[in-house]
């Protein structure tokens, strides 16, 4: 008789460039925040590496190296900060690349040495792992900024003992940030020509460019996305942004694991962003969140503008998001039985878009350009209606945390957003919010128009409410999942059989 072994906890090594609450932009922090506990949860340990940068002060000194960099050798200097038993931080220092006032960029201008510091962090990365005693499992990467990871692996360090069997998971958050450089970046990198022929699979070459991003979908055991309508989305010229054809000739390696959401960080019982506490069972708190939001945006907050429906945006501003297609109602969204709150900052034309809508219609459009962790709880928790009209969408979290919040979604129906809001049916009663399919603004205005109207009919939007709150968006399911993809990947990496089937 044979009999499997019980499945071992895995050693699982993240690198990526954002995680709350140390360092965030957009969902990938959340993620990075949010998985490695759930992970923790389920008994495996993990380890979050993440550059230190300016302002972060946490951790304590862990190790030194000299990390190679196209022909000298830079300092990086781990410290790390355990967060759990099983959960810990290490913050790669190197003060020329991180101690900058943004994560990615200037004045709305991408650092020109991002290569050389996104390479250095994959590269800081494995030269920790080749010195520690701790074997790795798995080694998993998000995004392009840890794109090159893989490359390293396979090409400067794949005669290292301890990390040459190590499989690569590579998770792709959002295709459209490719990591661009030219051609000429190659020798900074460490890399030579052999990593930059057109048309192979495991090839950085991208129209002519260096893509970070291609390394990581070309050089990893495994990809994955981060919803499953998305992982069928990219394989398509639509939304492929080019890789589609590269995509589909790793089909079989690619899956699609929804994001899950924080319930410690996300969750209307007990968010102390929120001026009361509430629940399905009791809305008071619901109506007093809705009061500060409108205080807090100085919009009016008299006993017609609270019956009136708010509407709640939180983003990046950016083409992605489809503002293209509320720019193109801005006449008609004065006309709705609506008040607007948005938060937001990006792109200089659509932040000046917002301030101008808001300028235009003071007693019902407010904007507040700018990153503000407090005032995003405030708006999940005060909105009546959250809109997310995006373009394409990988997963989207704020739809969830509206979903839980009680904030009823209304999205256009594309990856993420199209695998968690339900479009309500009035005559079954069910659904959980409001879709769209085309990216149109008459598409949006229609979606939007529904909700409107839905909102009169107080059983009904109760109902939706509460299907919303019912759902179930929290980590673990989606962190078991990523321990299954870990241990096939360990399965068909190179030498590294996991599953051992012994006699008895
Ligand atoms: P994306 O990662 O594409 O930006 P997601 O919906 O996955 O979209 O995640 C966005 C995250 O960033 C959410 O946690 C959201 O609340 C947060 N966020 C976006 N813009 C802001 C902002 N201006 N202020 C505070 N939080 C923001
Ligand atoms: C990206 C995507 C977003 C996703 C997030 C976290 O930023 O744009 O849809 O939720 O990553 O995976």
């Amino acid at each position: 008789m044979l009999a499997l072994q019980p499945p071992e906890p895995l050693s699982i090594v993240m690198v990526g460039s954002e995680a709350a609450p140390y360092a965030k932009t957009g969902g990938l922090g959340d993620v990075l925040g949010a998985l490695p506990r759930a992970l923790g949860r389920l008994g495996h340990r993990v380890t979050v590496l993440l550059p230190r940068y300016r302002g972060i002060s946490a951790g304590e000194r862990l190790a030194d190296a000299s990390i190679p960099m196209g022909g000298r050798l830079v300092t990086a200097v781990y410290y790390v900060e355990r967060l759990h038993e099983r959960v810990e931080m290490i913050f790669v220092d190197c003060p020329e690349f991180f101690d900058r006032d943004g994560l990615y960029t200037v004045d709305g201008a991408d650092y020109p040495d991002n290569p050389a510091r996104f390479g250095f962090l994959s590269r800081a990365a494995l030269e920790l792992l080749a010195q520690r005693d701790e074997p790795t499992s798995v080694l998993h990467t998000h995004d392009w900024q840890a794109g090159l990871l893989p490359v390293y692996l396979r090409r400067l360090y794949h005669r290292h003992a301890r990390l040459d069997a190590v499989p690569v998971v590579f998770t792709i958050h959002n295709l459209a940030y490719q990591g661009l450089a030219d051609e000429g970046w190659l020798p900074a990198l460490d890399l030579g020509p052999d990593v930059f022929l057109p048309g192979a699979l495991d090839s950085l070459e991208y129209f002519g460019q260096v893509s970070f991003l291609k390394g990581g979908v070309g050089f990893s055991d495994a990809l994955s996305t981060v919803s499953p309508r998305y992982a069928i989305e990219i394989q398509s010229p639509e939304y492929g942004c080019g890789f589609e054809g590269i995509l589909r000739a790793r089909a079989a390696d690619l899956v699609g694991i929804l994001n899950g959401i924080d319930y410690d960080e996300w969750d209307p019982r007990r968010d102390r962003f929120l001026p009361e506490p509430y629940d399905a069972c009791d809305f008071t708190g619901k109506e007093a969140a809705k009061r500060e939001v409108l205080r807090r945006f100085g919009l009016p907050s008299s006993k017609a503008a609270m019956a009136r429906p708010l509407v709640g945006m939180i983003s990046r501003l950016v083409d992605q998001k489809g503002f293209d297609l509320v720019e193109a109602l801005a006449g008609r969204l004065t006309g709705l039985d609506a008040s607007i709150v948005v938060l937001g900052n990006g792109e200089a034309r659509y932040e000046d878009m917002w301030r101008a809508l808001a300028g235009n219609a003071p007693e019902r459009i407010a904007a507040h350009i700018g990153f503000d962790e407090a005032r995003a709880h405030l708006i999940e928790g005060g909105a009546d209606i959250f809109l997310m009209p995006s373009r394409y969408e990988p997963c989207g979290l704020n739809q969830m945390y509206s979903l839980r919040y009680g904030t009823v979604p209304v999205v256009r129906a594309t990856g993420g957003l199209d695998d968690t809001v339900e479009d309500f049916d009035p005559i079954s009663g069910r659904g959980n919010g409001f879709k769209f399919a085309e990216p149109t603004p008459e598409a949006l205005l229609s979606a939007l128009e529904r909700a409107l109207a839905t909102y009169r009919n107080r059983a009904h939007w109760r109902r939706i409410q509460e299907a919303g709150m019912r759902g179930d968006y929290s980590w673990d399911a989606s962190a078991q999942k990523y321990v299954e993809l870990y241990r096939n990947a360990r399965r068909h990496a190179p030498g590294n059989p996991d599953a051992v089937v012994r006699p008895e």
